[in-house]
């Protein structure tokens, strides 16, 4: 099943230099494609988008000012069970409780600064790249 997922970079994986580190793990993974990549600064309106789901929550203002704080890479994946795939390759949300050999479980220590993101599910997915790459 050929699917495709949004997946962003945030600014700590940049700030870090791990770009290339995040993006090779991706392209090692058999008949993965990447379709459309861009380094951009997310504005405001892009990021309530976004995660509009968490607004209110207590760690959104947080989450959103980090967001905005430096340049992030936005990535179209494209492959075989690439949602769930990318979410396996990412790691849980809380890089302490990853496991070592994902993203977060790799580089990880703080919440908020877990380095990827990677949409959901197949509905996030759809929402996700048209909001993201509404040209695609
Ligand atoms: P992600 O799952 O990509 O999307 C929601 C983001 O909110 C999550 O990554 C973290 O960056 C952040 N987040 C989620 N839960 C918390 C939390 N409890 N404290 C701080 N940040 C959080």
């Amino acid at each position: 099943m050929t699917q495709r997922t949004l997946v962003i970079l945030k600014p700590d994986a940049v700030r870090r230099g791990l770009i290339g580190e995040i993006i090779g793990r991706i392209e090692r993974k058999a008949g993965w494609t990447i379709p459309a990549m861009e380094l951009r600064t997310l504005d405001a309106e892009t990021l309530e988008a976004h995660y509009g789901e968490h607004k209110g929550k207590p760690f959104y203002e947080p989450l959103m000012g980090f967001m905005a704080s430096g340049p992030v890479v936005v990535l179209v994946v494209e492959g075989e069970r690439v949602i769930e795939g990318m979410r396996q390759l990412v790691g849980p949300t809380d890089p302490i409780a990853a496991a070592p050999g994902s993203v977060r479980g790799d580089f990880g220590t703080i919440v908020r600064e877990n380095l990827v993101h990677a949409s959901d599910g197949e509905e996030s997915a759809e929402r996700e790249l048209k909001l993201f790459f509404p040209a695609l």
